[in-house]
């Protein structure tokens, strides 16, 4: 059962009241959902049993001719589940967009109350925040709702990778962010097609071997971008996660992609097909192997400090703090 509960997180550090009393939950996966489609819609009782976070999403993906049916289908899909202890978001059309302001204006006041997450996107500065802060404060005073609504910032744009650290801070509101490798991608001028995952011409070769043979070694083109935002999450107290994985065929890349940015420090990814929810729930759950070792150290030092010897490894005060964070979340995984 996913009961949240009090645990060390990095949602705790440093967060300023009353947002420190937020429950933790476990968001291994932020499932998205067309809303103007009656079909998806009717999936979501069945999605609340399965996933941390169902999302109803208006933006990239949803054709123009249909955000005002999306925005309505996500009232409609919040007024008729119960989403007990599973998150409620919505990816909101940005700012500049003709949809945002109405997204905004139509959904706080109709659901605002079961409402826990917007998401944000192309967001490029601190600037974006304290808009989108003051006009959920203004609308949730108006609507009488006493508990506050979180943002969440897709990092998708050079502009805001450059301010990533300024938009971490920019209001205790703030959540966490994701990765948006197929904006970001275009933003930057990458030359790729694909929405997240390698690219088999990113690589570096090996030296020459026999006859010259090489071996060519595809790199991670999001590896920069993930630490960069992971770092700016984590000293902010904030949730950093990897976006999307926009193939749906090739299951193995998928969870290739989202195990890197999960030992890198992120909570969860996207899941975009209900294959990728498996996915991520195995990814974000720590392995139980690494449990047990991590449950060793913390046996091992009750006080956390010294040095001692596990299976022939050197532990520490710094392993001990490593081994906490695998064995709370696996606590929470359990809760
Ligand atoms: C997500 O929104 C992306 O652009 O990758
Ligand atoms: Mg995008």
């Amino acid at each position: 059962m996913k009961t949240p509960r009090a645990f060390y997180s990095p949602l705790a550090i440093g967060a300023p009241a009353p947002f420190r009393d937020l429950p933790v939950r476990l968001e291994r996966m932020i499932h998205f959902v067309p809303p103007h489609i009656e079909k998806m819609r009717a999936k979501v009782p069945d999605l609340i049993a399965q996933v941390d976070v169902v999302l109803g999403n208006l933006e990239d993906a949803i054709p123009a001719d249909a955000k005002l049916d999306a925005r309505r289908g996500f009232i409609r899909m919040a007024e008729d589940n119960d989403f007990a202890q599973t998150g409620l978001w919505t990816r909101v059309n940005c700012l500049n967009s003709p949809w945002f302001l109405d997204d905004m204006l139509e959904i706080v006041p109709a659901v605002g109350n079961k409402l826990d997450v917007v998401m944000l996107p192309k967001v490029e500065g601190p600037w974006d925040i304290h808009y989108l802060d003051q006009l959920l404060a203004q609308l949730e005073a108006r609507a009488g709702i006493s508990r506050p609504i979180m943002i969440h910032a897709i990092l998708e744009t050079a502009e805001g990778v450059k301010n990533v650290e300024a938009i971490a801070t920019a209001s205790p509101r703030m959540h966490g962010m994701s990765l948006g490798p197929a904006d970001l991608a275009a933003s930057r001028g990458m030359k790729t097609t694909r929405v997240g995952g390698g690219h088999p011409d990113y690589a570096v070769l090996s030296d020459a071997g026999e006859g010259g043979a090489r071996t060519a070694y595809q790199q991670d083109l999001w590896h920069y971008t993930v630490g960069k935002m992971v770092d700016a999450c984590l000293s902010a107290g904030l949730k950093p996660f990897y976006g999307p994985f926009g193939d749906f065929s090739d299951p193995l890349a998928c969870e290739a992609q989202f195990r890197n940015a999960f030992l890198m420090g992120c909570l969860g990814a996207w899941s975009l097909h209900p294959t990728q929810i498996d996915i991520a729930k195995r990814v974000f759950s720590p392995d139980p192997s690494e449990v047990a070792f991590a449950r060793k150290i913390l046996d091992a030092m009750p006080d956390g400090t010294g040095a001692v010897m596990i299976d022939g490894k050197m532990q520490d005060d710094a392993t001990w703090k490593q081994a906490k964070v695998i064995v709370d979340l696996a606590r929470l995984v359990a809760s």
